[in-house]
């Protein structure tokens, strides 16, 4: 959580900072702030609130130096406030960073008695301080950081600049991302490769435990203990126009319209259109042939992730035992890895991560590894730790998700998890070719039937103003779509701050039913499966208590429909994609009641996209 960005270079810093700042927002919208220098000191300034409030006091700021860092912060230690906004800055030393300083309590007492006076509550703070009384000793700005590294406990990445040295920056890590951007004449640092791809294409992704010294647009990596590293600048291949919303009134909607292409783009790279079957080239296990080997004695499979990557995960789950008779066990990323979990022997761990920086996921993954299992990741940000700790990748190739709430990931998520099922299901010998290619053959319409989908964002743009009337939401589903009749809560819950909860529909009677009356909105989700009449069934004994039901069903459904005070009809899809298409209307519900209760639907209160504190 938190964004940082940092410049050196000819362009304006205070623009190239706050550009950047912007596309890192995401990240957190607590407070912001810049450190500049301008004529040959630290210019500092700081907002508390969202980036806007900081711009608006930098419209008419001068600043001629070359030189600057900048933050946008999700608070950990200390209230929201300006006076907790980053950079810190002491004697000409400032500093930005994301992260969390676990010995906060014993640096923070010794520093006090020592008769340092501090300014904020916040944990970052100290690392200025610390940096800063080594600089009077080594007068040497990489020297002084990496003298007081081992003093520090927890997640950090960390950028510094000093006014005595106008053109270095120097940042190190330990967990959250860090990137360094090497471009012509200029060197910009971020959290994120959204700051710096305007810029340069060039970049360094830094390790944990690395220190990353940038003189003018030189960089010299060193390890935590001073010792030199070599590494080689990777070239990436994003462009800018993938972080701005086209027109559309939010980042999250234009994310739902692009789900038709995310789908395609997930699914494309390993289908054989020809025979219509799954084919992986090299996902880090060797060519298509040896890595069947490895596949072939999975014994059991662990799915783990966080919030809305879990609910895919829960998919996952009924495509990986129902296709390819493979036992799998789910669980969030926090749970899993204090829970002491017994690996046996042929697992795969599959860690799914849009941003690919989830602390806890991250955690297992080392973990799991540790314990010998078989690794796979399915992350969206190429680079990101998750992929490039994992044994295996898959990406899900949706392209930049700003939206605070994911959308066009989980989708693609879904396609990804089905071809891999189907891929694993083929290579035990549990899929009939034939079965194969009908599967695929569905998969490949499901782009266009969420092109139909879409058009329901019409129905809840103007059912929104009463939707947004109802005391709670419960959405509930069975089977595939009872991960989505969760991920449909979670998004109301995070967009419209409304009570709802997600339920398995057989559940209800064993005590939800107990919340239900006329001000309840009951979201079902009942395609016409072999359970569809035991769903009508619950539906029924929530009507009869005042339940109010919004139906999202198959074609022409006029059971459904009679019982409902709004039904939505979806195409007819095989079970394993019809979680893919009934999302959507569970994501433009929440979209549409956040818009019409005029919240912020890019950025909702007290979150961050890329959660990279435990
Ligand atoms: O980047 P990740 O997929 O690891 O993120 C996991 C969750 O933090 C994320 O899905 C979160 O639940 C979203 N806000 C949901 O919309």
């Amino acid at each position: 959580m938190c964004g940082i960005v940092g410049y050196w270079g000819a362009a304006n810093p205070k623009d190239v900072i706050l550009s950047g700042l912007k596309t890192l927002e995401y990240r957190g919208y607590d407070s912001a702030g810049v450190a500049i220098l301008h004529q040959g000191q630290v210019k500092r300034m700081r907002a508390s609130g969202k980036l806007s409030r900081l711009a608006d006091k930098l419209a008419e700021e001068e600043f001629d130096g070359h030189l600057g860092i900048g933050h946008t912060r999700w608070a950990t230690h200390g209230v929201p406030s300006e006076r907790n906004a980053h950079p810190h800055t002491v004697d000409g030393l400032s500093i930005v960073h994301n992260g969390i300083i676990e010995n906060y309590a014993d640096i923070r007492g010794q520093l006090v008695r020592e008769g340092v006076k501090l300014e904020s509550e916040t944990d970052s703070e100290l690392i200025a301080h610390l940096i800063s009384r080594e600089l009077q000793e080594t007068k040497d700005l990489e020297k002084a950081v990496l003298n007081i590294i081992p003093r520090l406990e927890g997640a950090y990445s960390v950028l510094v600049m000093w006014e005595n040295e106008p053109e270095s920056l120097v940042a190190f890590k330990y967990g959250p991302p860090l990137l360094v951007g090497l471009g012509e004449k200029e060197a910009v640092v971020a959290s994120d490769i959204q700051a710096i791809i305007p810029y340069t294409n060039k970049v360094i992704y830094l390790e944990d435990n690395e220190v990353a010294s940038i003189h003018k647009n030189q960089c010299q990596l060193f390890t935590d203990r001073g010792e030199k590293i070599e590494r080689e600048v990777t070239t990436v291949d994003w462009s800018s126009a993938q972080v701005e919303k086209q027109g559309y009134e939010h980042f999250m909607l234009k994310e739902i319209f692009e789900q038709p292409r995310a789908v395609a783009a997930a699914i494309e790279p390993h289908i054989d259109l020809q025979k219509q079957t799954v084919s992986f080239a090299d996902i880090g296990l060797g060519d298509s042939q040896k890595m069947i080997e490895p596949l072939k004695k999975i014994e059991r499979i662990f799915v783990v992730a966080c919030g809305t990557s879990y609910y895919a995960g829960m998919v996952g789950e009924y495509l990986f035992e129902k296709l390819a008779k493979i036992p799998v066990e789910i669980d969030v990323a926090s749970e899993f890895r204090y829970r002491e979990p017994v690996i046996p022997k042929n697992s795969m761990v599959i860690v799914i991560s849009q941003s690919g920086e989830t602390a806890d996921t991250l955690a297992v993954l080392r973990q799991v590894r540790k314990q010998g299992a078989l690794v796979v990741s399915i992350c969206n940000v190429k680079g990101s730790t998750i992929d490039r700790e994992a044994n295996a990748h898959l990406y899900m190739n949706a392209g930049t998700e700003i939206g605070v709430a994911s959308t066009k990931a989980f989708t693609a998520t879904l396609a990804l998890l089905n071809i891999f099922a189907i891929y694993m299901a083929r290579i035990r010998e549990e899929l009939p070719e034939a079965e194969e290619r009908k599967l695929i053959d569905q998969l490949l319409a499901v782009p266009s039937q969420m092109e139909s989908v879409l058009a329901y964002d019409r129905f809840f743009r103007q059912a929104a103003e009463s939707l947004k009337d109802y005391n709670g939401f419960l959405y509930l589903g069975r089977g595939v779509n009872f991960p989505i009749a969760m991920e449909g809560a979670l998004k109301l819950k995070e967009l419209a701050y409304m009570h709802a909860e997600g339920y398995a529909a057989g559940e209800m009677k064993h005590g939800p039913l107990a919340l239900i009356d006329e001000k309840m909105a009951v979201v079902v989700i009942a395609p016409k499966d072999d359970v569809y009449e035991k769903t009508v069934s619950n539906l029924e004994e929530a009507r009869a208590r005042g339940g109010q039901i919004i139906s999202i069903g198959t074609a022409k459904d006029s059971q459904l429909a009679k019982i409902s005070v709004h039904h939505l009809s979806l195409p007819k899809a095989e079970w394993t994609c019809h979680p893919i298409l009934s999302v959507i209307p569970v994501q433009l519900l929440a979209y549409h009641v956040a818009r019409a209760l005029e919240h912020d639907v890019d950025q909702p209160r007290n979150l961050a996209k890329s959660v990279t504190v435990e």
